[in-house]
């Protein structure tokens, strides 16, 4: 304990002596989170970052949200605390495979996660986040055809939500995610029929989650399909006594400051993600005190995947 104050003292000095304001992604360690000036979900980081005075950005999460900040902010200082926290989702497409998609499908619109790289933010027309993927491709005209990437278990939420037939999606998936089966899901449901499900979109088992709703397994107003940011909100004003959280295990921490007094449980407790993890208080630390690791974007990159990025954090204000 002693320890840790002296971490948290520590840090909290070096961050104002640097002038820095630290942003967690909801998946952070619990002390990381606790010490962040803010935590949310991509989107709502990725606005504070555009908004935010300080002159650096410390960013605890992994490499492509701090690449997005540095994105619409070139002029700012974007730490990382290891610049090796990548994403497997990310890492799924490239820009020269985007350009080969794109070659097929020409005139298409190209909708991006932010879950990619600077390079293929680039390629993209919009970049959406999980929270307003749908009011993204609702945005774009009916008759044009979308390009959606890399998340194909997000791409099937937002064709469903939409409706579009005219709308490919790219056959990413982040491991965490798409390892949080259908099966155990619907174990874990009919074992506790009250129970709440919160099931983030990126997971393979949102369509099991609806099927379930779909054949009366579990009432359909319990199966929530949400953003890691939209499940905070959601558990301030749940009635349920349980929720099974369908994501990535650090989620839980967020949830349950949010309602302590609601039993949130994760339906696979091994979903961790080990890119998020590698941001260690130890990392932390040595980030402050060295400048480290400089997330650096070519100029002319950023400047391409600059328009892409402002679209997202426009929509869905
Ligand atoms: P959100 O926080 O935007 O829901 O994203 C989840 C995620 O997997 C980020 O890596
Ligand atoms: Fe990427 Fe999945 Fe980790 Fe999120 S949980 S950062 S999508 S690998």
């Amino acid at each position: 304990v002693e320890a840790d104050s002296a971490w948290r003292d520590e840090v909290r000095r070096l961050a104002g002596e640097r002038d820095a304001v630290l942003l967690a992604h909801n998946y952070q360690l619990p002390e990381i989170q606790d010490i962040a000036d803010h935590t949310g979900d991509s989107l709502a980081l990725s606005r504070i970052a555009a908004e935010s005075d300080a002159s650096t950005i410390v960013f605890c999460g992994v490499h492509f949200m701090a690449e997005t900040a540095k994105i619409l902010s070139p002029h700012k200082t974007v730490l990382i605390p290891d610049a090796r926290a990548g994403c497997s989702l990310a890492d799924s497409i490239d820009a020269a495979q985007l350009r080969a998609w794109k070659a097929e499908h020409p005139g298409a619109v190209v909708v991006s996660y932010v879950n990619t790289t600077a390079e293929v933010k680039a390629e993209t027309d919009i970049c959406c986040t999980s929270s307003n993927a749908v009011d993204v491709v609702a945005s774009i005209p009916a008759d044009r055809e979308v390009l959606f990437l890399p998340d194909q278990f997000l791409g099937a939420h937002v064709k469903r939500e939409t409706g579009r037939d005219n709308l490919h999606v790219w056959a990413g998936e982040c491991h965490v995610h798409a390892g949080i089966n259908g099966p155990e899901l619907a174990a874990r449901a009919a074992a506790d029929p009250d129970a709440d499900l919160f099931v983030h979109p990126e997971c393979g088992c949102a369509t099991s989650a609806l099927y379930l709703a779909g054949e009366g397994v579990v009432p359909a107003d319990q199966v929530k399909i949400l953003s890691t940011g939209d499940m905070v909100t959601e558990a301030r004003s749940t009635r349920a006594r349980t929720v099974l959280v369908a994501t990535e295990v650090g989620m839980l921490h967020q949830l349950r400051r949010a309602a302590p007094e609601v039993d949130f449980r994760a339906v696979n407790d091994r979903a961790s993600c080990r890119y998020m993890k590698m941001i260690t208080p130890a990392a932390l630390l040595r980030s402050l005190r060295e400048g480290a690791d400089e997330v650096h974007v070519d100029p002319a990159v950023a400047e391409r995947a600059r328009g892409a990025v402002r679209r997202m954090i426009e929509i869905g204000k």
